[in-house]
């Protein structure tokens, strides 16, 4: 008898609760195919209070890395042997690098928004005055990386306005951050160059909340971290304020799961090929 072969998969996944809605199996399924890597990628939908079993027994059964969502971003810190400078300034990570039972946690958020904004956007951070709405974990995973890229400020403008005061303090060592009320974001000032989203707000059917101050006509280009099949809330309300550009979160997406293949595997995936292939807005 024939014996048949079976290929052997290295197994990588997404975790999080709820992950049925995800787009990062059909992306990883497409980074495999295209730099040629003998990979499966599932998901594993897992509740807060399983967390530590079920990545325990993912590495047992084989498991080489996992991304991970929410809300599981910030649990899962307790569970890894080392943090990356990025998770560690984030306080938060997306990728668990599983090796001889020792597992790395890393956060590959920042370096995808920045790698969207300067390589695909051409947007140059250097000297820009940036506004951020928000002061969620999305908000802290983007800062530091934003700083290194030398902008002139970064100010962070948030519903609850400690929320951004106690970002601002916490990086207040990296460069000029400060932090506001939508409300003060008013005509007059001096202009932002870029705006970028942070907050869930409009994403539940609200009305978008967002100063109309906060662009300039023609001159503010605003980017959302969030993306959908639909034109986000974020860049209805920019297109309707006359930004003079947008760009939603699909570029960043590819971007940061991008890395983690890049940790995992030493490839890095063409992301261009792989946006065209996807259904984005
Ligand atoms: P994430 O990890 O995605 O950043 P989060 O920590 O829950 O999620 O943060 C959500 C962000 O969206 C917060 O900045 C939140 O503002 P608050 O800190 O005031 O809660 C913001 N947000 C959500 N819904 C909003 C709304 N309807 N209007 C204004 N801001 C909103």
């Amino acid at each position: 008898m024939q014996q048949q072969e079976t290929a052997i998969l290295d197994r990588y996944g997404l975790l999080g609760y709820p992950v049925g809605h995800s787009k990062s199996p059909i992306i990883h399924r497409l980074f495999a195919e295209q730099t040629d890597q003998a990979m499966s990628y599932e998901l594993v939908e897992v509740r807060p209070e399983k967390l530590d079993d079920m990545v325990r027994a993912f590495q047992r059964n084989g498991g080489r890395g996992l991304n991970v969502t929410v809300p599981h971003k910030a649990d899962v810190t307790r569970l890894v042997d080392e943090l990356s400078e990025a998770a560690s300034i984030a306080g938060a990570v997306n990728t668990l690098d599983m090796r001889d039972n020792h597992i790395v946690g890393h956060n590959t958020d920042g370096i995808g928004l920045v790698r969207d904004l300067t390589q695909n956007w051409q947007f140059d951070i250097a000297g820009k005055r940036i506004l951020i709405f928000g002061a969620g974990g999305a908000a802290q995973g983007i800062i530091a990386p934003l700083f290194e890229h030398e902008p002139a400020l970064i100010t962070i403008a948030n519903r609850t306005v400690a929320k951004a005061d106690a970002l601002a303090n916490h990086f207040g060592t990296l460069g000029n951050v400060n932090a506001t009320r939508f409300a003060d974001i008013r005509d007059g000032s001096e202009p932002y160059d870029l705006v970028i989203n942070a907050t869930s707000a409009g994403l539940g059917g609200e009305d978008a909340p967002f100063p109309r101050a906060a662009v300039s006509n023609r001159h503010t280009a605003c980017y959302d971290l969030s993306y959908s099949l639909n034109t986000t809330p974020f860049i209805v309300w920019a297109q309707k304020v006359d930004a003079q550009r947008t760009r939603s979160g699909w570029g960043m997406l590819l971007e940061q799961a991008a890395e983690p293949l890049r940790l995992w595997r030493g490839v890095m995936p063409d992301t261009h090929a792989v946006i065209k292939r996807l259904p984005v807005n």
